[in-house]
């Protein structure tokens, strides 16, 4: 059996990711590592900052202050869960609202952004034994990936996920709205020059239209399973 493994996990929004993710590397006993919402926690100091403004983004300003945004991941005590922190505060309920999820794909096309945190996603997955998930791990942060999968699921489904999710959190935002938005980043994040959402030729596709979150984390671990 193989240790310390890279895992790349990337896919389009709302593919459940993330969540699939985290149960896979505490399964494993692994890191998890949440790259979209290091592009989030960027999106969120740019409007601290005012350096957005009628969603337009002050680039140069932002780029002048990259070198001030402080990422980390912690554990939160009572849910046992990662928590975001954008320099020393705790923003992992901030960076999901739907105003960040607007801006965050014109900011994450910004090549010195992408810069920024690529290093950042590398330098924390150097030495393995991590499950890391985004939209360029296994073409651009981590190419020789152990183990590479491709999430797909049909944009109708995705929207009908998130809406949900907002639903329980109580959040009144329209189906509609939550379509629009899955759409637009889907076009963006695969249209964008720098570093664009592609499946790697060496990844392992699984679209999860017709499979909930049990049985998409049962499918990806048979696959890492046959690698280890
Ligand atoms: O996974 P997410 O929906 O939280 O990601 C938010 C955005 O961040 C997504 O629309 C595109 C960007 N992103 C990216 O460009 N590269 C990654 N590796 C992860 C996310």
């Amino acid at each position: 059996m193989k240790e310390n493994l890279i895992i790349a996990i990337d896919g389009f929004s709302s593919t459940g990711k993330s969540s699939m993710s985290k149960i896979i590397a505490k399964k494993l006993n692994y890191t998890h590592i949440d790259s979209g919402a290091m592009y989030r926690a960027v999106t969120l100091y740019a409007f601290q900052q005012n350096y957005i403004e009628n969603q337009t983004i002050n680039i140069p300003l932002l780029i002048a202050h990259l070198n001030e945004i402080k990422i980390e991941f912690k554990q939160d005590s009572s849910s046992q869960k990662n928590h975001t922190y954008l320099n020393g505060v705790d923003v992992e309920q901030e960076i999901r609202a739907m105003q960040i999820s607007k801006m965050v794909s014109p900011i994450s096309e910004i090549p010195a952004v992408r810069d920024y945190c690529v290093a950042l996603q590398q330098k924390m997955g150097e030495n393995g034994a991590i499950v890391m998930d985004g939209r360029d791990i296994g073409t651009t942060v981590f190419p020789n990936a152990d183990i590479k999968i491709f999430i797909t699921a049909s944009p109708e489904i995705r929207a009908k996920r998130r809406f949900l999710e907002y639903q329980q959190q109580g959040k009144e935002i329209a189906l509609e709205e939550v379509f629009a938005n899955v759409k637009e980043r889907d076009y963006i994040d695969s249209h964008r020059e720098y570093s664009p959402l592609r499946k790697a030729d060496d990844a392992i596709e699984v679209d999860n239209s017709n499979l909930n979150l049990e049985e998409t984390v049962d499918k990806v671990m048979e696959i890492v399973q046959s690698k280890m």
